[in-house]
């Protein structure tokens, strides 16, 4: 059982400045919805309440969007708004959420090293605070299963064209199923030459707790920051770790054109408006000037 999971989301955001200035990236909405929200209700559906959020500098208002707001509540009832009131009630309830700073940023192995305290006894999730997965079964639950039946370290992969593997973490091993593979290594960022797959590392991870001792031993890498990825190297060199080739779509809200697809499709699935949007996207996609 995967009872806890944590939240990395103190990242500076630099790829999506300004607006990242001096508001999180993690609360960028899709929609109405702030990016965190869907990787909170993403754990709520994977069967996780316990839910440890890595904050620091300039993100309050994740602490805020999950807390309870009288004055918004009281001026909805008084409104009578039903479905609204039950919305916010549903936010600040959804999980148990606990917040530590990571007052240096010393990149994501090191955010997860925050997480010692909290996680130490027992296995539990990963999921990135700036990556949504859509899909049927919630990714974070695929990868709960794959974690019961192996017994190990699991890592979401995707397929990406080869050509893109030098932007991500990449995988190789032996396929153990059509979606499980053992992993044998593991490359931050290769060439497309040196990639043993087109398989890349997808923003969520089920860990256990030895992950800190290899934490401990990790130098800082890449940007001259702990990587996660340099530590799940360590790893393997003891124990064995699975990636699981995710069924669902990955967005990646941290960069602007993922950021727009997202809402786009987003929009799109949404009953109250998405007819007039759509139709709207045509008549725009017709008439516009496009840049030169
Ligand atoms: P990213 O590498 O995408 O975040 O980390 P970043 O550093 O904010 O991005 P850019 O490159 O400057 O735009 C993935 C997730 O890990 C968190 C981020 O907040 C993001 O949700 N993170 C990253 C931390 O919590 N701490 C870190 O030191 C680095």
């Amino acid at each position: 059982m995967i009872k806890k999971a944590v939240i990395p989301a103190a990242g500076l955001g630099t790829r999506f400045l300004p607006v990242t200035k001096a508001q999180p990236k993690e609360m960028l909405p899709i929609i109405d919805t702030p990016t965190i929200q869907y990787v909170v209700q993403e754990c709520v559906d994977s069967g996780i309440e316990d839910i440890l959020i890595i904050s620091g500098k300039g993100k309050r208002s994740i602490e805020d969007h999950f807390d309870k707001n009288y004055e918004l509540e009281s001026r909805l009832q008084e409104k009578e708004d039903e479905a609204l009131y039950t919305q916010l009630r549903h936010i600040e309830s959804m999980a148990n959420i606990h917040f530590i700073r990571q007052k240096e940023l010393n990149g994501l192995g090191d955010a997860i090293y925050h997480a010692r305290f909290h996680c130490e006894h027992e296995p539990f999730a990963v999921l990135l605070g700036d990556t949504i997965v859509d899909s049927v079964i919630p990714v974070t639950q695929q990868l709960i299963d794959s974690y019961e039946q192996y017994g190990h370290t699991v890592i979401a992969v995707e397929t990406v064209p080869p050509e893109n593997v030098s932007r991500y973490g990449i995988v190789g091993g032996e396929n153990l199923s059509n979606k499980v593979v053992r992993l044998n290594q593991l490359i931050e960022k290769p060439s497309v030459k040196q990639a043993p797959s087109n398989l890349a590392i997808a923003g969520r991870y089920i860990l256990t707790p030895e992950i800190f001792r290899a934490l401990e031993k990790t130098p800082r890498g890449k940007g001259n920051e702990i990587q996660l990825t340099d530590a799940l190297q360590l790893l393997l060199k003891q124990e064995g770790i699975i990636a699981t080739i995710i069924e669902g779509k990955r967005y990646d809200i941290g960069n602007k054109l993922d950021f727009l697809k997202t809402t786009v499709e987003f929009a799109l699935k949404r009953k109250e408006f998405a007819a007039d949007f759509e139709q709207f996207l045509r008549e725009t996609i017709e008439s516009i000037d496009r840049p030169s």
